[in-house]
């Protein structure tokens, strides 16, 4: 996907925020496992960073008062009401910047094409808690509104299309897959049911009616696992996530750092996954006694296991409980193909 001028916007630095500004912007997102993210990406005067889930900026001001006037902070987000909170950023913090409204993955290869090859890239991934507030979006269970749950508002796709249009059978899919809820296919048989559907309300009734009496009195909301599955779905969530690592990766510059905070393990297992492939130095079938591939590691690793949040955060943030962060620094570029040993 080639990106076009409107949604690519450099912004000189101006002046240094008024620290009402900063609070009420800090106010919108609490950042989730910031000092953490910070201490990984170790930012220093001078950098580039490419924050790839931009938001409500927390952590990418974090991220640009460190980089300092002479650094350049990339953000890219593809809800388009993230890009009149990045004007705002970009008017009070020190550095250079640059805002994409897209997904991350065609954010990254725009800047793939530009030849830019930053120090830091990171992914805070999921939903931002303005999204979930914006009542009439459709994310959340707890509001009755359109069924729509798109990040970018600019796609056509929504959740009505999918509840509405897809087979039972893909639905229910969708369900088990990314929601890995139990009783997908009774959910899945009661939406197609009452079709058609057009509010959240709508659909948390049938996504009740789908389960057996018992589960709907279990732990946290019975829609909670339909409706992460569904979004998931709405805004391929997997997919982009599974094209941006390679090019987040291959366009670091030597030496920089990439980090990700997921919220569930459909999300953290592919990052760990990633992380742990560039780690790996040999390659050689097992049973060879000796090394015969000379394959190096491209990554070291800077968590050997996910960072999670303190409990102080835990308790402050409910949003961030189940977050776990993982990062790498890159040691090595690929070796090409036949090149190894
Ligand atoms: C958890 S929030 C990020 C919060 C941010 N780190 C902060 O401190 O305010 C996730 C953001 O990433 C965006 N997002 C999610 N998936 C995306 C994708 N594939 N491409 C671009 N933006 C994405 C969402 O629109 C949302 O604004």
């Amino acid at each position: 996907m080639r990106l076009n001028a409107r949604q690519i916007e450099y912004v000189e630095p101006t002046h240094r925020p008024a620290l009402r500004a900063v609070e009420v912007v800090m106010s919108e997102h609490e950042p989730v496992l910031a000092p953490e993210l910070v201490s990984l990406l170790a930012p220093e005067p001078g950098q580039t960073a490419v924050d790839c889930t931009f938001g409500g900026g927390g952590h990418a001001r974090q991220v640009a008062e460190l980089i300092g006037p002479a650094g350049t902070l990339i953000g890219i987000d593809r809800d388009p009401a993230a890009k009149e909170r990045f004007n705002r950023f970009a008017a009070e913090v020190p550095c250079r910047t640059l805002f994409i409204s897209s997904d991350f993955a065609a954010g990254l290869r725009a800047l793939q094409g530009e030849g830019i090859r930053p120090d830091m890239v990171y992914v805070d991934l999921g939903m931002s808690s303005m999204q979930v507030d914006a009542r009439e979006r459709g994310f959340s269970y707890s509001y009755d509104a359109p069924l729509d749950m798109r990040m970018d508002t600019r796609q056509e796709f929504t959740a009505a299309n999918l509840v509405n249009e897809w087979p039972e059978a893909r639905i229910a899919k969708v369900l088990r897959r990314f929601g890995e809820e139990r009783h997908a296919g009774g959910i899945a048989r009661e939406i197609v049911r009452r079709r058609p559907l057009a509010t959240t309300g709508e659909l948390v009734e049938a996504i009740k009616a789908g389960m057996p009496a018992s589960a709907r009195f279990g732990a946290g909301h019975p829609a909670k696992r339909s409706f992460q599955a569904i979004r998931i779905a709405v805004n391929g969530e997997l997919e982009a996530l599974a094209e941006a690592l390679p090019l987040a990766w291959q366009q670091l510059k030597l030496g920089g750092r990439f980090a990700a905070i997921s919220f569930h393990s459909l999300e953290d297992r592919p990052v760990k996954q990633f992380l742990a492939e560039k780690a790996r130095g040999c390659v050689c079938p097992p049973e060879l006694p000796v090394c015969v591939c000379g394959h190096e590691p491209e990554a070291e690793l800077l968590t050997r296991r996910a960072i999670s949040p303190s409990p102080e955060e835990a308790e402050s943030n409910p949003r961030s409980r189940s977050a776990h962060l993982r990062a790498a620094r890159k040691i090595a570029e690929a070796q090409p193909v036949g090149e190894t040993g």
